[in-house]
């Protein structure tokens, strides 16, 4: 079991977020800020300049505790590129010693050579999207790894001597069976990760996926889903504490980046598309690349929109947010207003919310969406 006061503690620490979002080929469920570079070849130094004007513009900030370059594919750019993000945080803001440098990459691109001189510029955790252990899988999911590319590349990554080695997975594709999701979770336990992720997959409006549903193609199945979780939490069991409701790791070594997300902590966002939370505020950028390009390179903020929220709002978002970890979130206000409408009472009776002490906990993670929903329904006045 994590410690639920060393959960909550991460939260309060300060995290930058940076966006990378160059990909050979997008993937066809993936609705995040992407640039197909098959599509729209682009000039990696020039979006690393950018960057670091970005970086240079925002305001004085704490040391870092926490960084995450997401993508995208961060791992198609060269160590020297990361290196000069990396020092440009470090000359604005500083990185705390200890801190987590966290970089996601496609198995393809982890080799031990690119592995290592990464942690040589600073990375020291890095999440491997491996989505699939199955080729029919990973080819609906317009993959190009296999399974020895993933097994090379989580030793590359011991090699190298990263800290944390996630495995990313995706469960639920029409055409992946049962006993293809076993063998997945089995392959993947079987490398000993120090953190593993899954997630459902989700069909995004706009996305290829979504397309080919809305022209009868199957999308994922709700009890398949389910049934797909309910194997993966017992085949994990105790070897990794489940933290969160789609992540396992081992005690301590839970990803500090997402703890600060979770427990509506604050962070820069840095790069295409990237969100921020910072003073209270919630901002996000451009998503389309010349725009975030021009803008930079005139000098004017990337930022496309922002969000100042109400007190209860925050403290409705920090319950909605908190319920996601295992641990639950301190019950407040928003938590008390749950317990006291008519569907928070349903749930506490049913055994799917539990209090525990001063903390509000959902007891069957399936349903954690379903109770997040009741929290965001949740109006002051009731
Ligand atoms: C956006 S990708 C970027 C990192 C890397 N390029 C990769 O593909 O793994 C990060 C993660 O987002 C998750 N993801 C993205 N779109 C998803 C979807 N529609 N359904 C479920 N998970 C999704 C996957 O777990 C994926 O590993």
């Amino acid at each position: 079991m994590s410690d639920p006061g060393a959960l909550d503690a991460a939260a309060g620490e300060r995290a930058a977020y940076i966006h990378i979002p160059f990909c050979h080929r997008r993937c066809p469920y993936c609705d995040f800020a992407v640039v197909d570079l098959g599509e729209q070849p682009t000039s990696f130094d020039r979006y690393i300049t950018a960057l670091e004007i970005e970086i240079s513009m925002e305001p004085e900030w704490c040391p870092l505790k926490a960084v995450n370059l997401g993508g995208g594919t961060p791992s198609v750019l060269s160590p020297e590129q990361v290196g000069r993000v990396l020092r440009s945080l470090d000359d604005s803001f500083g990185l705390l010693p200890g801190a987590e440098v966290s970089i996601e990459a496609n198995p393809e691109d982890w080799t031990e050579q690119h592995a290592t001189e990464l942690r040589r510029v600073g990375i020291n955790r890095v999440s491997l999207g491996v989505q699939s252990f199955d080729p029919s899988v990973l080819a609906s999911l317009g993959r190009v790894h296999d399974r020895a590319t993933v097994v090379d590349a989580v030793r590359n990554a011991h090699r190298a001597g990263y800290d944390v080695v996630n495995l990313d997975l995706i469960f639920g594709t029409p055409v992946e069976s049962m006993a293809s999701w076993q063998d997945t979770v089995a392959a993947a336990i079987g490398l000993d990760p120090n953190h593993l992720s899954a997630y459902a997959l989700t069909v995004e409006l706009g996305t290829a996926l979504s397309r080919a549903v809305r022209n009868g193609a199957p999308g994922p199945d709700e009890d398949d889903l389910a049934d797909k979780y309910e194997h993966l939490v017992a085949a994990v069991g105790d070897r990794l504490a489940h933290y969160e409701v789609s992540n396992w790791a081992e005690p301590g070594r839970e990803c500090r980046y997402n703890l600060t997300t979770w427990g509506q902590g604050e962070y820069l966002g840095f790069g295409l598309g990237a969100h921020g939370h910072r003073d209270g505020v919630r901002t996000r950028n451009v998503r389309r690349l010349d725009v975030y390009l021009r803008r930079i390179e005139e000098g004017v903020s990337p930022e496309a929109g922002r969000e100042a929220m109400g007190e209860w709002e925050r403290e409705r978002e920090r319950v909605y947010l908190g319920l996601r970890l295992r641990a639950g979130v301190e019950t407040g206000e928003a938590g008390a207003a749950l317990l006291a409408s008519p569907a928070g009472q349903r749930l506490l009776a049913a055994g799917v919310v539990e209090l525990h002490g001063d903390r509000l906990l959902v007891a069957q993670p399936l349903l954690t969406d379903a109770v997040a929903r009741e929290v965001l329904a949740l109006d002051p006045f009731d």
